[in-house]
């Protein structure tokens, strides 16, 4: 049979097939067409589209500039996907041409199923992601406390993330000094990039060094082949957090200044410079400008690091955050051991601030652990903290921490004996110089000296 000419015939395939004019008029419909929107195939003929068919938008393809178009449709309960084609002749819109890509209902339901699919992997994807990112890194929000020197350090804290300079975060031990430099990271527009540590403390000079700008291959004996980059380059667009930088070999402090200073370094046996963009944040548990005095860390490097200093307060000076510390840290034990503990009788607290906290938030948090585990039912008391021995022992591999355990132990002596009859006066320094058989002078020196607040 022929039916190169049965033109009809290839109509009457084609779903959904309809012609209008360019007066919106219907000039063709097919009979499939007609039976889908249930209306008389002869009828409409000369109708205005928008009567036959009222949800339409062929007439905005009259006067718009674009060939093709498409279309979906939402009638009646039913998808449809349609393609509408401008007919042209010499250069005019004669018409407009549309049929249906899409009829029926459960093909599309086939195509947005896949689509929901894939959308629910991508979805279990970033809540991972998400997770992770909140579980390994700290924010802001985990900085606790509520004092006025932890919401200037807040402060301090939003401002510095805002900035490119370099941050040098100053306090005792335990005071949470990684733990701001994590938020200031996370604050910044770096978030999203990588967040690098490394600690200058304990490490061979020569360690130090290829950690911190890489080598390149052949370096030396037993290096890796191919080099290896340093943490400067693994932080490039993100933040390299340098930890204890009061530890830095004086030797290797040109070089960390010439990084500071020209966004440059040179791996271990390079010939060649690598340019990277690290944010650096150094943290110092030791009077750094002390140590320029001594000759131990060089007056430069310095003033390069002193751009943004921040000072996180010892715990002695805002004690009234311990109650929220220790219930954090207890919430955080609960569930880790498993245990229950609702409640701490209110004179713990008066107890836990007359300690003056050498050993700041960690020691705390050892503290209530301690208790914890001392304590059998949901209530942590005075007992469980184990007050009075504090004073008599002393912990010696604390204390072994230091390079003079002796002065360290006097200074701990000094500053507890000046804090306890400052309390005791009212912070009356006249008072307590005079109790003390001082000057006021040298009390005010002995406070600084001690880092006790004035
Ligand atoms: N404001 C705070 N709120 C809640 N937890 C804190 C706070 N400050 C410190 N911590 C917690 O105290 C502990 C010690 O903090 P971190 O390690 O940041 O101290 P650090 O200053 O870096 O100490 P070090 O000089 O010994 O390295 C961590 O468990 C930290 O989460
Ligand atoms: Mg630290």
């Amino acid at each position: 049979m022929d039916i190169s000419k049965d033109y009809s015939l290839f109509l009457e395939a084609i779903a959904g097939l309809m012609v209008i004019n360019a007066e919106g008029k219907v000039v063709y419909m097919n009979e499939q067409c007609a039976d889908y929107i249930k209306v008389d195939k002869e009828k409409v003929i000369g109708q205005d589209v928008k009567k036959v068919f009222p949800p339409t938008n062929m007439l905005n393809m009259l006067k718009g500039q674009n060939k093709y178009n498409t279309n979906f449709y939402f009638e009646d309960g039913r998808m449809s996907v349609s393609t509408q084609t401008q007919l042209q002749k010499d250069g005019e819109i004669v018409g407009v041409l549309e049929y249906d890509m899409i009829q029926d209902i459960t093909a599309l339901d086939d195509l947005l199923s896949k689509y929901k699919e894939t959308l629910k992997d991508e979805m279990a994807y970033f809540r991972e992601q998400v997770r992770n990112f909140k579980s390994t890194k700290y924010s802001i929000n985990n900085i606790l406390g509520t004092s006025k020197k932890i919401q200037e350090l807040k402060y301090q804290i939003e401002l510095a993330a805002t900035s490119n300079s370099t941050v040098m975060i100053c306090g005792e031990t335990g005071v949470g000094k990684e733990l701001v430099a994590h938020s200031i990271h996370n604050l910044s527009a770096r978030a999203f990039q990588n967040f690098v540590k490394v600690n200058a403390a304990g490490m061979a000079e020569s360690l130090i060094e290829s950690e911190l700008f890489g080598y390149v291959d052949g370096a030396f004996t037993g290096a890796k082949k191919g080099g290896k980059k340093g943490k400067f380059q693994l932080a490039d667009q993100g933040t390299l957090f340098i930890d204890e930088v009061n530890q830095m070999p004086l030797s290797l402090q040109p070089k960390l200044l010439r990084a500071l200073q020209e966004g440059e370094i040179a791996p271990v046996g390079s010939e060649e410079d690598v340019e990277v963009n690290a944010r650096v944040i150094v943290a110092a548990n030791q009077d750094l400008r002390e140590m320029v005095r001594e000759g131990s860390f060089r007056e430069d490097l310095y003033y390069r690091l002193n751009v943004f200093p921040i000072i996180v307060p010892p715990l002695r000076e805002r004690l009234e955050d311990i109650p929220e510390l220790v219930e954090a840290k207890i919430q955080a034990l609960n569930q880790e051991l498993g245990r229950s503990v609702t409640r701490v009788e209110p004179d713990v607290y008066a107890k836990l601030r007359e300690y003056d906290w050498p050993g700041n938030i960690r020691e705390l948090y050892n503290r209530v652990e301690a208790a914890m585990n001392y304590a059998q039912g949901d209530v942590l008391r005075k007992e469980h903290f184990n007050f009075r021995a504090d004073n008599s022992k002393i912990n010696l591999d604390e204390l072994n921490q230091f390079d003079n355990p002796i002065e360290e132990i006097k200074r701990e002596a000094e500053r507890k004996l000046i804090n306890e009859v400052l309390r005791q006066f009212d912070n009356n320094k006249t008072k307590a110089a005079a109790y003390l058989k001082i000057s006021r002078p040298l009390l005010y020196q002995k406070m600084k000296r001690l880092g006790l607040s004035m």
